[in-house]
């Protein structure tokens, strides 16, 4: 992850499939985000009804504002004792496996708290539901980690930025929906409880039914989801895996050695040191410095989740192309002058504006954090990465909630120089705000991908909304396939349709377009050849960086349409998925050799091998001559590809009449042209 080329601003796609909106057409992910909505829909059902529940099982006001806070010990404890080991089992276990286990152990849990309740005591009641908590909480840990490094598998790159929004909004937006479905819960087992003995002595039971039956769902959800499991690379055969430790040892130095990671985490603890602050000083800030009340309070906190809500769903969208590498730091920045300058205003209605500020930048810093991690950090780092950030951001909340009010009194109100009069809350919001912009700063030198270009310069570009780079006025199809699936006659089928309408055509192929490719290709094919998988990827995206700076680029500079035999999905396919190396660094190869050019469309032939095969030549090259199991798991990766981005696919089977196969494809590539010109009849040359 430490190129730093991978940002494509403007890189030409035809039908953004950015935003919520594009991930959620993807069936897989969709399928992982319902059992996140249940999920996190559970959790906060359950956080209610199990404070809810110890403040019942104690009497004084004393021991229920103990035991409320021994519910919450025990659920932020696990975390800070062993967080960054559930994100190493993230990368070792099955990730599918974990999530379905800790959602069933999640159902077990949570049904167990109201069974063990009604045959103990009261009080090993509430130690039941304390360790209970903290085995529920201690379980999440794991599932969180899972999840995170699951999704960049599940959506293609420009998708993972709306996949983290939708993510975002599910895991925050579920609190209120749950806090309604609390006290409607409450009303109905009250009512229930005057025909029914057994809720009269336990109303929150059923809140702890409800919220148990949410994980189960979740876990059959993500049963029935067909998930990549981590890729555990460069371990040679035979070798025994790592210990957890010395796993968790290895994402540690990786993450202290990456300047970006390093710039990501220390940024996303900056933010999130901001709003907690305002947060955990909000109150008295109200009082001492606004000279408000309660009201005054509420404003603030109202403020502050607003800001954040604003931040996490419109920022990308307002961002548009720009790097998010460069805006990263900004946002930070941003969060960190909003709140100095909130501590230097004395006036409610300018702090509350300060507030929404602090939380719209930080909300974008958390999308964009998040999302910058998916993409660049490989994924059998991931789950390391992603569970070191949660226990980091917790301990962080904790302790700006805890240090925070104690260090503004010990300040407390005194007098300062020249008659002013200095405020402990105002100079810890201050400082915190200093912090911010400093830490912002340091995160923005760390990541800066266009250190030539200035920020002013990229800001001014977005804000006249013209994109980052010329665009090209041409058209890219590829076409793509297994042996034999036929792409060589269709190909010339529709470059015969595409002349008949007028259109400047270019045909090409991989490897093997340009003279240098020619010697590429005879090298790759050779059946003599020995070549490792890594030196064969690396000559397959020779030639495509060859083939897309001499023939590609040119001609769809010019318009013309280029239509390619085989393109960087082969090489997903067949180096990725067939020679099984990570895709997601055969993807970074080509996307660099290729400057991030990318298909407007790709045609995939689907064919059973065996079939292809079998319709080969009688010579087999080097690749035709691989294992059918082979030739079945680039048949496989092709098919995840196509579904991984539905809208930049078309999928033709290609076992059916050659007739059938053109028209389905000149079906696809007329929508790509703007007029829509009626798909005319196929003749095919006997
Ligand atoms: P070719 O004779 O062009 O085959 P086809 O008619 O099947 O396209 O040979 C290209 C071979 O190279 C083919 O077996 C697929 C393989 N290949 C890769 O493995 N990786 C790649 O990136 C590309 C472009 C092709």
């Amino acid at each position: 992850m430490t190129d730093r080329a991978p940002t494509e601003p403007g890189a030409p796609v035809l039908r953004p499939g950015r935003g919520p909106r594009a991930a959620l057409r993807n069936t897989r992910f969709r399928k992982l985000y319902t059992a996140l909505v249940l999920s996190s829909f559970g959790d906060w059902l359950g956080f209610l009804a199990t404070t809810a529940l110890a403040t019942q099982l104690v009497d004084t006001f004393q021991s229920k504002a103990y035991a409320t806070g021994g519910v919450l010990v025990f659920r932020l404890l696990p975390a800070v004792l062993f967080g960054p080991l559930a994100g190493a089992f993230a990368d070792r276990w099955d990730r599918r496996r974990t999530m379905v286990t800790c959602d069933v152990m999640r159902f077990a849990l949570f049904l167990s708290i109201p069974l063990v309740g009604s045959v103990v005591t009261r009080g090993n009641a509430l130690v039941y539901l304390l360790i209970a908590s903290f085995l529920i909480e201690t379980v999440s840990l794991f599932w969180i980690p899972a999840k995170e490094a699951s999704v960049p598998n599940l959506v293609p790159r420009e998708q993972l930025e709306g996949a983290n929004q939708l993510t975002l909004i599910a895991t925050y937006g579920s609190a209120p929906v749950a806090a309604a479905v609390f006290a409607l819960l409450s009303l109905v087992s009250r009512a229930l409880g005057s025909g029914f003995d057994y809720f009269r002595t336990g109303p929150v039971d059923l809140a702890l039914y409800v919220n148990a039956a949410t994980f189960l769902f979740a876990a059959l959800t993500v049963y029935w989801l067909d998930l990549p499991s981590p890729k555990v690379a460069d371990r040679p055969p035979g070798q025994p895996a790592p210990s957890v430790f010395v796993s968790l040892r290895e994402g540690l130095v990786f993450m202290g050695r990456t300047p970006l990671a390093r710039g990501l985490i220390v940024g996303m603890l900056g933010a999130l040191a901001a709003g907690g602050a305002i947060i955990a000083l909000g109150r008295l800030f109200a009082e001492s410095v606004l000279g408000g009340g309660d009201a005054a309070y509420g404003l603030l906190f109202g403020s502050i989740f607003t800001g954040i809500a604003a931040g996490v769903a419109l920022g990308p969208r307002a961002l548009g192309d720009l790097s998010r590498r460069r805006v990263f730091g900004p946002s930070i920045v941003g969060a960190g002058a909003s709140l100095i300058f909130m501590s230097l205003v004395p006036n409610l209605l300018l702090a509350a504006v300060a507030t929404v500020l602090v939380g719209a930048f930080a909300g974008v810093a958390y999308v964009v954090g998040i999302t910058l991690l998916g993409l660049e950090v490989d994924d059998e780092l991931r789950g390391r990465t992603f569970g070191l950030v949660q226990s980091l951001m917790r301990i962080d909340l904790l302790l700006v909630t805890a240090v925070t009010p104690f260090v503004a009194g010990a300040i407390g109100t005194r007098e300062g120089p020249v008659g002013l009069s200095i405020n402990g809350v105002s100079v810890v919001l201050f400082v915190g705000g200093v912090l911010g912009v400093v830490v912002g700063i340091v995160s923005f030198r760390e990541m800066d991908d266009r250190p030539g270009v200035a920020l002013r310069t990229d800001l001014a570009r977005r804000l006249r909304r013209t994109p980052a780079r010329p665009t090209y006025t041409g058209t890219f199809v590829a076409l793509e396939g297994g042996e034999g699936a036929g792409k060589s006659t269709q190909l010339r089928l529709l470059e015969a349709w595409l002349l008949e309408r007028g259109h400047e055509v270019v045909v090409t192929r991989e490897p093997g377009a340009t003279a240098t490719g020619a010697s590429i290709r005879a090298l790759l094919l050779d059946p003599t050849t020995t070549l490792a998988p890594r030196a064969e990827a690396m000559l397959y995206a020779a030639d495509r960086a060859q083939h897309v700076a001499e023939v590609v680029r040119p001609a769809l500079e010019r318009g013309a349409v280029v239509v390619t035999d085989r393109y960087v999905d082969s090489s997903l396919a067949y180096q990725g998925a067939g020679r099984e190396l990570a895709v997601e660094e055969v993807a970074r190869l080509s996307r660099w050799a290729t400057d991030g050019l990318r298909p407007d469309l790709v045609v995939l032939l689907d064919i059973d091998p065996v079939v292809g095969l079998g319709r080969a030549g009688q010579e087999p090259d080097r690749i035709e001559a691989e294992s059918l199991a082979f030739h079945c798991r680039v048949r496989d990766g092709f098919v995840a590809l196509a579904e991984s981005d539905p809208d930049r696919y078309l999928v033709v089977p290609a076992d059916q009449e050659v007739e059938l196969v053109q028209e389905a494809i000149r079906r696809r590539v007329a929508e790509l042209f703007p007029a829509p010109v009626p798909s005319q009849g196929v003749s095919v040359p006997s």
